[in-house]
């Protein structure tokens, strides 16, 4: 038996739609970090006769974890059943990225009970055939899964960029009504922005890789709010639309902007649901997230550095 604890993997440059929807290969490259204050904690252990997943006291169905076992046992060549039980200290399938440590936690625990040997290249390979950001939270700190690529990579590790920071607004705990792998296939057959999308996530992908590099947030926020921009144009423009927003968030896109105004370095990102995350450096973090709790007193905050990888507890 292992018990793994990973982190989620926020996108700063998004992973929207698929290249080849079988395999789970990523249609954009995206750039990421990982959350240090949120985790997912599973125990993964052989059983007998078939696999059987629990989140938080729930039995998960079947069909949703199916291929990704299979895909397992294919990859580690092993001819083994699994009985897995996981929690996370946060809201799940709420946008917060719980389907990546969710899915880091489990390949990692389970390549590790069989092999523990196995390269963490080959655990994210499985990784993503569970949830394709789930192959970037196998690695730590500031991470890269390029389109049309079987696993992630590490680009920094965690204290590369020591001063940054997340603020993360719980805008709405409750889970979403359209999974984000459902809506990025909408977003893909019927918006007629998603092709423009492919084409302008190329360009920032590349300008975000050389902003992080100089760890300089006035040259990498504009492109973390040009990704998640684009990336709504494609949901906002589907049939039917997705509207994962909130008032709130909006509300807080906009605190942003004014804080920015008044000469704040603090740039927002959303993923497919209504929270939002805000980029900052750790000199102004407590006063930005101070200041945020004051013009938002009903909604939560949590700060987060930037995390490591998954490890065995
Ligand atoms: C908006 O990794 O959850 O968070 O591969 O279908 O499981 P599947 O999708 P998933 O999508 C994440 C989308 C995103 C952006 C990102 O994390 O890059």
């Amino acid at each position: 038996m292992i018990t793994v604890r990973a982190h989620p993997s926020l996108a700063l440059i998004k992973y929207w739609g698929k290249s080849d929807t079988d395999k789970n290969y990523a249609a954009t490259s995206s750039l990421a970090i990982n959350l240090k204050e949120l985790y997912t904690e599973t125990r993964v252990s052989f059983a007998e006769g078939e696999d059987s997943v629990w989140v938080d006291e729930m039995i998960m169905p079947k069909t949703r974890y199916a291929p990704f076992f299979e895909s397992l046992r294919r990859i580690l060549d092993v001819n083994a059943y699994f009985l897995v039980k996981s929690y996370s200290n946060f809201p799940k399938s709420a946008g917060l990225a719980s389907s990546s440590s969710g899915f880091a936690a489990l390949a990692y625990g389970a390549a590790k009970l069989v092999n523990n040997e196995t390269p963490l290249s080959l655990i994210s390979e499985i990784a993503r055939l569970g949830s394709a950001s789930a192959a970037r939270a196998v690695f730590e700190g500031f991470t890269l899964l390029k389109k049309n690529t079987p696993h992630a990579e590490e680009l920094f590790d965690a204290l590369y960029w020591p001063e940054l920071r997340v603020i993360i607004a719980i805008v709405k705990a409750e889970p979403k009504d359209t999974s984000s792998r459902l809506a990025m296939e909408l977003s893909k057959n019927t918006s007629p922005c998603y092709a423009s999308w492919l084409e302008g996530s190329d360009k920032i992908f590349g300008e975000a890789l050389l902003a992080c590099k100089n760890r300089d947030l006035d040259e990498l926020g504009p492109l973390v709010r040009k990704s998640y921009l684009m990336m709504f144009s494609t949901m906002f423009t589907s049939s039917p639309p997705l509207l994962y927003w909130e008032p709130e968030s909006l509300g807080l896109i906009k605190a942003c902007e004014k804080l920015r105004a008044k000469g704040h370095s603090i740039w927002e990102t959303m993923d497919a649901g209504p929270q939002v995350k805000m980029i900052c450096l750790s000199h102004e973090s407590e006063e930005l997230m101070r200041h945020l709790e004051e013009e938002f007193p009903h909604l939560d905050f949590l700060l987060s550095e930037v995390g490591g990888g998954p490890v065995i507890i």
